[in-house]
């Protein structure tokens, strides 16, 4: 059986102050419920130490939603997958889209983190998905093969045996439009194809594959109840503790 995962993708949001009082409070909601599901809060950089002190550890994992693809030295500004291990988180989110719009990251920058990152004993939250143009253009299927292969291939099946990917479809990332649930279980599914084409079924069908782009409480049901949907990356309806504890419940 696969894992099944809700993790919130807090973004570049939240202060010090609000983030910690954030993370105890979607501990305090999950108090010592039993959900089907692993959960995973990805926070700022400046909160991961205390977000790890202040939930209860059993139940929540903490995630950053970067790391730099250098391992140290003189990189001003960045922070290492070793950096972030330290502070007990346990994964790391990397590739979303933003990050590859806006910070320029390519095919082999990813590479290089999802490599530090394994090699730090940190799970990477790999994220791929089109934009509306390829989608509307019908190269949707061959635009998600391409960021898989090109970043993720070189790994052995060991470690791609640790990696959790995200099928985030950019136009549905913050823009209320959720892919539907059909669309969403026929990009899961080819996505497990292309992996089982490469490293066997049996990696394939271990391999967790969440949803993102405009989860949320009303729709999470419908779209984590499709075969190959695993879960799902949560940003804005994340940053509200009773939203994301509705949507880790939708298991
Ligand atoms: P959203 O973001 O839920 O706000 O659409 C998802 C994500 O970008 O991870």
């Amino acid at each position: 059986m696969r894992k099944k995962i809700v993790a919130g993708n807090w973004k570049m949001n939240k202060n010090y102050a609000e983030g910690i009082e954030l993370a105890k409070e979607v501990s305090n909601l999950v108090g010592n419920k039993t959900f089907h599901c692993e959960i995973i809060l990805g926070t700022p950089f400046i909160h991961l130490a205390e977000a790890v002190k202040v939930v209860n550890s059993q139940k929540i994992s903490v995630a950053a939603q970067n790391c730099a693809n250098k391992p140290s030295g003189a990189y001003t500004g960045e922070v290492s997958a070793e950096m972030i291990k330290s502070t007990g988180a346990s994964h790391v989110i990397i590739g979303h889209s933003e990050r590859r719009a806006y910070y320029a990251e390519t095919y082999q920058t990813l590479k290089e983190k999802v490599d530090l990152a394994l090699q730090n004993n940190l799970i990477p939250i790999f994220c791929i998905g089109e934009k509306l143009s390829e989608r509307e253009t019908s190269i949707h299927f061959d635009i998600v093969k391409a960021q898989i292969q090109e970043s993720l291939f070189h790994l052995s099946e060991e470690n791609f045996g640790r990696i959790v990917l995200a099928y985030e479809p950019v136009w549905a990332i913050g823009t209320g439009v959720t892919a539907t649930p059909d669309q969403a279980q026929e990009m899961h599914f080819f996505i497990r194809n292309v992996i089982s084409d490469k490293y066997g079924k049996g990696i394939a069908d271990v391999t967790t594959i969440l949803y993102g782009g405009s989860c949320n409480p009303s729709n999470a049901k419908e779209l984590f109840s499709n075969p190959d949907v695993d879960g799902g990356l949560i940003g804005g309806a994340s940053l509200k503790a009773d939203d994301f504890l509705k949507i880790v419940d939708a298991f």
